[in-house]
Order: structure tokens, then sequence, then C-alpha cells
């Protein structure tokens, strides 16, 4: 099977008046499918690495695939045009637009695509918003969600436009525990369901333990 997501010997370093190197000789891959959970310490390269897997950095050093096509050097518009298509994305802060309602929201990444991509996905979202209970508040602002909630519809926004790799960096550090769980099983069970790939970064060990496998990061370095 063809991995949807490979890296060989990924590096990076930011230069600057100093050089930080960030990541160092990285390789791993992801299946299609497969859930896997990034860790380490504060500093050792995850949102770096993430960044580079959803083509938003280029490495400095390796190679990386994405569904089967060597994206490493890519030029920016193909980069924006694999974004859009391919992956999906779930920060630790919402970034729901707070003037738009719950569906509008979750409705974003097809909006910018235009009427007829919005139209031919509104049942899809909608479906999804009730999948992850939140049928009854599809027009309701994200002020009157709770955090849970306003997290629920970032998970649904990230898949809106049927991506196959879903990148989340600390998706659920800004929630209690037992919200925290709730949308990281969330995430799980409607990513299994739909076949998709997660690569999600956590600092909660418990968080990780859901994921079908566990990369440690130690000042960038892939440790076994
Ligand atoms: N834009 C940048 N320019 C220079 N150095 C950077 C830049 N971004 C990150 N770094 C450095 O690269 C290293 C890895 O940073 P990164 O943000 O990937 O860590 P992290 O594992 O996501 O940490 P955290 O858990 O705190 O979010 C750190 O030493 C950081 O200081
Ligand atoms: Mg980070």
């Amino acid at each position: 099977m063809i991995p949807l997501l490979e890296l060989c010997s990924v590096g990076k370093v930011y230069p600057g008046g100093v050089a930080t190197r960030a990541l160092e000789e990285v390789s791993f891959a992801v299946a299609p499918g497969e859930f896997v959970a990034l860790v380490g310490a504060s500093g050792s390269g995850k949102t770096t690495l993430l960044n580079l897997v959803g083509l938003l950095d280029t490495p400095t050093e390796g190679s990386l695939r994405l569904a089967g096509r060597d994206v490493t050097g890519a030029a920016e518009d193909l980069r924006a045009e694999l974004r859009r298509d391919l992956l999906g994305f779930v920060f630790q802060f919402h970034y729901l637009l707070p003037e738009f309602t719950a569906l509008e929201n979750a409705l974003m990444p097809l909006r910018i695509r235009g009427t007829a991509a919005e139209d031919a996905g509104r049942a899809r979202v909608r479906a999804l918003l009730e999948k992850v209970d939140l049928g009854d508040r599809l027009h309701h602002r994200p002020g009157q969600l709770s955090g849970g909630q306003q997290q629920r519809v970032a998970v649904v926004r990230a898949l809106a436009n049927d991506p196959q790799v879903i990148l989340a960096d600390e998706p659920t550090g800004n929630l209690d525990s037992r919200n925290a769980h709730a949308v990281c099983d969330l995430l799980r069970s409607l990513t299994k369901e739909l076949h998709k790939s997660v690569l999600l970064v956590t600092h909660d060990e418990t968080i990780a333990a859901k994921a079908d496998r566990i990369l440690h990061l130690r000042d960038g370095r892939l440790v076994t």
C-alpha cells in the first residue's frame, strides 16, 4: 500500500543570526486511515514538523511525499492547491469567525471554492455537524457555543473539503480533560469512519494513547 504521507530524512534549520536546527533525520510514513499521535517536549519540533507536512513551510533537507507525489520542492501555487484538496487543519485555537454561524463556519472551506461547491457540500457538512451532536446549534455563533462545541465545529470545518489527511496541532490543548477526550474521541471515530489519516500533536499522554501509533520527538529527532 502506498503511504499517504512519507518523510525521508527530513531536516529543518531556521535561518537567522543564530541558525536554529529544529528537525534532523526525521523519517516516517502514515498509511491511509491511520491515526498517529506526535508527542514531545516544548521546543522539540512538533509544530515545525506539522508545518512541513502541511506544506506551510519547506524542509532544509530530505524529502516529503504526499499521496504518492514528491512535494519537497513544489512551487507555491501547487502547494496551495494540495493544501486545499488533500489537507484539513485543526489548531489549538479554533479560529472560527465570530460573525458567522456554526454551519457557515464549517462551510467556509467550501464557500472559498465558490457557490457551487458550497451548495454541493452543504448537506454533507450539516450531517457531520449532526454527527458531532451540534444539530441543534447550527445557527449559533461561536460566542454562543461552549469551548468543546467550538472545537467540534473546527473539526467539521477541517473535514468540509473531504481531505485525505487531517493535521491537528494541540486541538484539545485549550479544553478541560473531559472535553479534550470527547473531541479526541470524535476526531478518531469520524476519521476512522471516513477513512482519513490523522497526524495529531499533543502534550497529553492519555490523548496520545488513543492513537494507532505514537511518534516521540526529542530535540528534533524521532526516538523509539
Ligand atoms: N520561525 C522560527 N524561527 C526560528 N526558530 C524557530 C522558529 N519556529 C520554531 N523555532 C525553533 O525551533 C524549535 C522547535 O520549535 P517548534 O515550534 O516546532 O516546537 P514545538 O515542539 O511545537 O513546541 P511547543 O510544544 O512549545 O509548541 C524550537 O527550538 C524553536 O525555538
Ligand atoms: Mg508547537
